[in-house]
């Protein structure tokens, strides 16, 4: 059987890295695609040479020509301009949008039965904005978030409670952004919730809420020792769980930018909810009961996307 075929749009930081993911843990082989000649080429050479050592077999491809992506069964989007110190997510948005319309249009024409993970900020606007230029449907067109934001999440609880990441879940909901939600019911430690805990005394709620916020600036606090990047090893390693998950008909429940249709009193809209991936792309979103303070919290983060895609419907009068 012939490997699957990856096709990473963008070859910057987070491009190489996945490039370098895919290829060890012999995802399929990798098509390397960006605008900036050269770059994409020599990522795909390096790491090929790095493949005799490893030991993996995959093929790595560079190219500039959208033809080379032809009949990928996975796209995933780092094209853009990627945040800098003292920029926000929402500044991105008139540049990153214009690069959303040429790799959909891309994607459309080359890659239309791809699963399509988007990456690139702010998150929840370009994937709404990729799928529509994409064309594609709405459970093959889905963001890579909340599979980030709560591997930080569980990074800060494992270390606060010292015991193995293996054993910590979480889930964070909502926007990829300052409003984003990190639930402390559905985060456990062995399966006991994160509130539990707190009356147990393994911690205190102050804590706990320092360990929230820290989350939510989890991004910032990178930009802000890396200082002229963004994050790159953590979102690489999420996109690829996605991607694995796709691949192998995994049916994982991760929490994504996926389009939801009634489920979590959402119409027509991209924003972070718990999801099932498997052979189908986004094969269900979970339709979780929100608490009182959770839902006041995912109402904020939704109005801040609705204000994103707000802005973007007006910069492009084709989006609806
Ligand atoms: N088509 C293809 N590639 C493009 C295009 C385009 N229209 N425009 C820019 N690129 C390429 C750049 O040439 C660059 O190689 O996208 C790549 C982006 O790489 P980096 O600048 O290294 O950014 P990275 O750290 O990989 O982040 C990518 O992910 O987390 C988000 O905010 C981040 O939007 C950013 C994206």
């Amino acid at each position: 059987m012939a490997r699957p075929k990856i096709a990473l749009i963008g070859a910057g930081q987070i491009g190489g890295t996945l490039a370098h993911l895919a290829a060890i843990k012999e995802l399929g082989d990798v098509v390397l695609f960006d605008i900036a000649e050269g770059t994409p080429q020599g990522k795909a050479l390096d790491i090929a040479e790095s493949g005799p050592s490893e030991g993996f077999d995959a093929k790595l491809k560079g190219t500039t020509d959208y033809a080379d992506i032809a009949d990928a069964d996975v796209c995933i989007v780092t094209a853009g301009v990627p945040r800098k110190p003292g920029m926000s997510r929402d500044d991105l948005l008139g540049i990153n949008l214009k690069v959303m319309k040429s790799v959909g249009e891309g994607i459309k024409e080359h890659a239309p039965n791809a699963f399509v993970i988007c990456i690139t900020n702010p998150l929840d606007a370009m994937v709404w904005a990729l799928q529509q230029y994409s064309g594609l449907p709405t459970n093959k067109v889905v963001g890579m978030a909340g599979v980030l934001d709560s591997a930080r999440f569980r990074h800060f609880l494992s270390v606060e409670f010292d015991v193995s990441m293996k054993d910590v879940t979480a889930f964070v909901l909502g926007g990829h952004g300052d409003t984003m939600v990190p639930s402390t019911r559905y985060s456990t430690v062995g399966g006991i919730p994160l509130p539990d805990l707190v009356e147990m005394g393994w911690t205190t709620q102050e804590k706990l809420d320092a360990i929230i916020q820290r989350t939510r600036d989890g991004g910032a606090e990178i930009v802000g020792l890396l200082k002229t990047g963004s994050a790159f090893y953590a979102p690489a390693t999420s996109a690829i769980e996605m991607a694995e998950a796709f691949l192998k008909d995994q049916r994982r429940l991760l929490p994504c930018a996926a389009y939801c249709d009634g489920e979590l009193g959402l119409d027509g809209f991209y924003v972070g909810v718990p999801t099932i991936i498997g052979a189908n792309g986004i094969e269900k979103v979970v339709d979780i009961k929100l608490s009182k303070s959770e839902q006041i919290m995912f109402d904020k983060s939704v109005e801040a996307v609705k204000g994103l895609v707000e802005a973007c419907k007006a910069i492009d009068g084709n989006l609806v």
